[in-house]
């Protein structure tokens, strides 16, 4: 479900204060008054869905090497908490299904992006919607997003009642008749790419915009002025503060 969006998505938990896409970024997050958080999930090669961001092991965890290449067995053990700073130490990358959990818990709306593993693309879609029909409440907020339109047309395919987001970066031309043939609910724009009139063209869609990502509170309150609904941000608390100002 798709109820009313915030003006601001805590990006990976609050990427700012704690490590990405972990639980204590999703409580993170929580605490510093988000009341929505963006997650990546992917699969270990064993099929398992996991929330994280990169290809690769190195930048976010204790472990070497492609997700694609490791089992969950030998993922869960990992500690993806200490290269962000000690207070962090052993804190893991988290089943996607236990992130559910929590954000459930926690009250939260859901960002769910779709990160394919590298030539898992439809396994990944395939996988991320069946958990999230199995364990998220119809009536929760809920948004399933990914670059890859073939993952989100296989969304639609698979839960048609899951609103999708078409992520893009650089758009291709033909963005409006894709974003219409996968029933697209949110464009999902980079912040660096946007002027009014951009912002202007995607909004003449029909479809709210949400922009990623966000940490300067100036160049929130712009977007927002041009009529960007939501920003992806790292410092949901902070920049809920400094707009407050502005
Ligand atoms: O979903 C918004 C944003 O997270 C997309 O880019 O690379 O941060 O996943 P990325
Ligand atoms: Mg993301």
């Amino acid at each position: 479900m798709l109820s009313t969006l915030p003006r601001l998505i805590g990006h990976r938990g609050a990427k700012e204060s704690a490590p990405e896409n972990t639980l204590a970024s999703i409580r993170e997050a929580a605490r510093q008054g988000a009341v929505w958080v963006e997650i990546d999930v992917a699969l270990t090669r064993d099929g398992v869905p996991v929330v994280i961001h990169d290809d690769t092991l190195e930048r976010t965890t204790s472990g070497r090497g492609a997700l694609a290449a490791i089992d969950w067995a030998e993922l869960r053990a990992l500690d993806a908490g200490s290269w962000f700073g000690a207070p962090f130490a052993g804190e893991p990358v988290p089943h996607f299904e236990a992130l559910l959990d929590l954000v459930l818990d926690l009250d939260l709306g859901l960002n769910a992006e779709i990160k394919p593993t590298p030539g898992r693309s439809l396994e990944t879609a395939e996988t991320a919607i069946n958990t999230l029909k199995r364990r998220w409440p119809a009536d929760r907020p809920l948004l399933v997003s990914s670059f890859q339109v073939d993952c989100l047309e296989l969304a639609r395919t698979l839960a048609p009642e899951i609103p999708r987001g078409y992520l893009m970066d650089r758009p291709p031309a033909d963005w409006a008749a894709i974003a219409d043939r996968i029933g697209a609910a949110t464009l999902n724009v980079n912040q660096k790419r946007q002027t009014a009139v951009t912002v202007a063209a995607y909004r003449a869609s029909g479809r709210p915009v949400l922009a990623y990502t966000v940490n300067d509170a100036v160049r929130a309150k712009a977007l927002f002025d041009w009529g960007v609904a939501a920003v992806f941000t790292d410092a949901p608390g902070r920049l809920a503060e400094q707009l407050g100002r502005l």
